[in-house]
This record gives structure tokens, sequence and C-alpha cells, in this order.
């Protein structure tokens, strides 16, 4: 296929139609929903996805409703022009670009709530972002059908969730995690990276770098997570560039539950099973990222 040809669709009944006659004929299709403004981390999902579907869809839409009042929904970078020319050079077949009326009419009066997992982490710093972004997906996922869909470890929390939003509501999507992207200095790809200033930006690798010293340190003899912890804030607190740390949490990757000691957390002589995960702010920008030990 001439990887040029990408169809644009706005309307939910056409893409609909489009991917159930694909379907019909036995296509395997891949989704990766994004909120657009694509960097490398969106393009090696777009790219696992092409490689191992049939078709691949993207989805570009800033959700109103999973952000907060008071944060970047307004300001947050958009550039569709170069967006659609990225996902053109993937071999990706359909972009979905609804507008906001397109997916919350008037009377939307629907949502998907998550209970304590949405809570904890991001979700306690960001009332409802978890509901607002599972209810999209979910959407999404009615809209499009996908037999899988893609999405990054860089979001830790949020895949964990549509993983479980996938078990606990009986919906017949595999859901794929692919591998944080980084810049070569450390920092994770993200579309909010644009906000940094250039002194932030040069600091803003220090999230990644904390991360790493602390899951270093989890291999010492006798070290308390207490400990790794007090030294990663103070890590952080003394770069210039941070303003606030809103969270540096161990928590067990396969429930998400809080880690107080590290005792039990061994696979043969080394750690396992350990998810460090961070929210900062630099400047007036919020940075996550996380490590799986
Ligand atoms: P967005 O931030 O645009 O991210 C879209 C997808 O790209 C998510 O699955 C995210 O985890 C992944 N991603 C972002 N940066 C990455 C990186 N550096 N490496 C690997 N993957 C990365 O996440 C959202 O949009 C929205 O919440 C969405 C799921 C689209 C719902 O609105």
């Amino acid at each position: 296929m001439d990887k040029k040809q990408i169809k644009i669709i706005k309307d939910i009944e056409t893409i609909h139609a489009e991917i159930a006659a694909l379907k019909k004929n036995g296509a395997k299709i891949g989704f990766v929903p994004t909120m657009g403004f694509l960097h490398k981390g969106h393009t090696s999902l777009i790219e696992r996805s092409v490689k191992e579907c049939d078709v691949t869809a993207v989805s570009i839409f800033i959700n109103p409703i999973q952000f907060g009042r008071g944060e970047d929904f307004d300001s947050y970078p958009r550039n569709t022009q170069r967006d659609k020319s990225i996902i053109s050079k993937t071999g990706a077949r359909y972009v979905f670009m609804p507008e906001q009326k397109t997916m919350y009419g008037d009377d939307f009066k629907t949502s998907v709530s998550v209970k304590k997992l949405g809570k904890i982490m991001c979700g306690r710093h960001r009332p409802g972002h978890f509901d607002g972004v599972c209810t999209v997906v979910l959407k999404l996922f009615n809209i499009i059908s996908p037999d899988i869909a893609y999405f990054g470890r860089k979001d830790f929390q949020q895949l964990f969730i549509i993983k479980k939003m996938v078990e606990d509501l009986n919906i017949n999507i595999k859901i794929k995690d692919c591998p944080t992207v980084r810049e070569e200095d450390g920092l994770a790809m993200s579309s909010r990276n644009r906000y940094l200033s250039e002194i932030e930006r040069k600091n803003a690798p220090i999230l990644f770098k904390t991360l790493q010293t602390a899951a270093a340190m989890t291999e010492r003899k006798n070290i308390s997570i207490k400990r790794i912890k007090s030294i990663s804030l103070k890590m952080l607190n003394c770069n210039p560039c941070v303003k606030s740390v809103d969270y540096f949490d161990f928590r067990n990757c396969e429930t998400l539950d809080e880690i107080k000691s590290l005792g039990n957390y061994f696979k043969g002589d080394a750690r396992s099973g350990i998810l460090i995960a961070a929210a900062i702010r630099i400047g007036s920008t919020r940075l996550i990222d996380n490590v799986v030990i």
C-alpha cells in the first residue's frame, strides 16, 4: 500500500462503516488513540500496530473531560497538519479526528467511573482525570471496534486502568503496552515537553535520573523505601527548576498497591515487580515518568 494514502475522517458513521466492512473481510484492526502533537513515542505505537495488524487507525482528539479546571486544555499543543504528515509516513490507513460536538453532544450524560485506581497517584492530583480518559477511550473503542489497541508504558497508571476497564466491562479488545520512548538525555517524550523553557528543558531529565537512582538503590541490602524516597525527594527538590513533587511512589506493578517494604520483592537474587512512578512540576509544566524493576 502507498504509505501516503491516509484517510482523514471526522464523523462517527463513516469510520464505523469503513472499519466494519474491513472486519467483515477478515482484516485485523489496530488502533492507537492520541491527543495529537505527535512525537516518536506516538509513532512507536503506530508502527507497532502497522506491523502487527492489517489496518491501523489513529485517533486525534484532545479530550476536554479528562482535563481539570485550571489545567492546560486550552493551551494543549496542536498541529494537525504536521500530525497528518507524520501519520502518513507510518503506514496507518485512518486518522479519526472528531470535533468536540461529535464526541460530546449537548445531551451527554453518561460516563465511566474509575474507583480506587483512579484516585491514587495522578488521580489524587487530577480528580476525575481517569473517568474522563476511560469514558473517551471506551467511546473510541465502540466507534472503531479494533481487535488490538496500543498504549504507552510512559502513562503506566492509564495503561493499567484501561486494562482493568477492558477486563471489568468485558470489552473484546486486546490491549498491548509499548515501551517508553526517550530523548537522548533520558527525558520521556511528551507533547507537554513543548512547554519547557530552554533552562527547564535542560533540567527536565532530573526526573528520569532520580527514578533510575531510586531503582538502583533498591538493590542495596537493608535499605528502606522511606530512605530511598527521602534521598529521591531531596535530589528532585535540590534542582532549581523543580517547583514541586506531586508524588514519588513505590507500587506493586501488578496491583498498583503501595509498597511499604522491599522485603517481598525478590525474583531469585534481584528485586522484581516494583513500579516507581513520579509526577513533578518543572516551572508550570507537569511531567510524569516511571521505571519498572
Ligand atoms: P497522549 O498523551 O497523546 O498519548 C497517546 C498514547 O501515546 C498513550 O498511550 C501514551 O502512553 C503514549 N505515549 C506518550 N508518550 C510516550 C512515550 N514517550 N513513549 C511511549 N508511548 C508514549 O494518553 C493520551 O494521549 C490520552 O489520555 C488518550 C489515551 C488518547 C485518551 O484521551
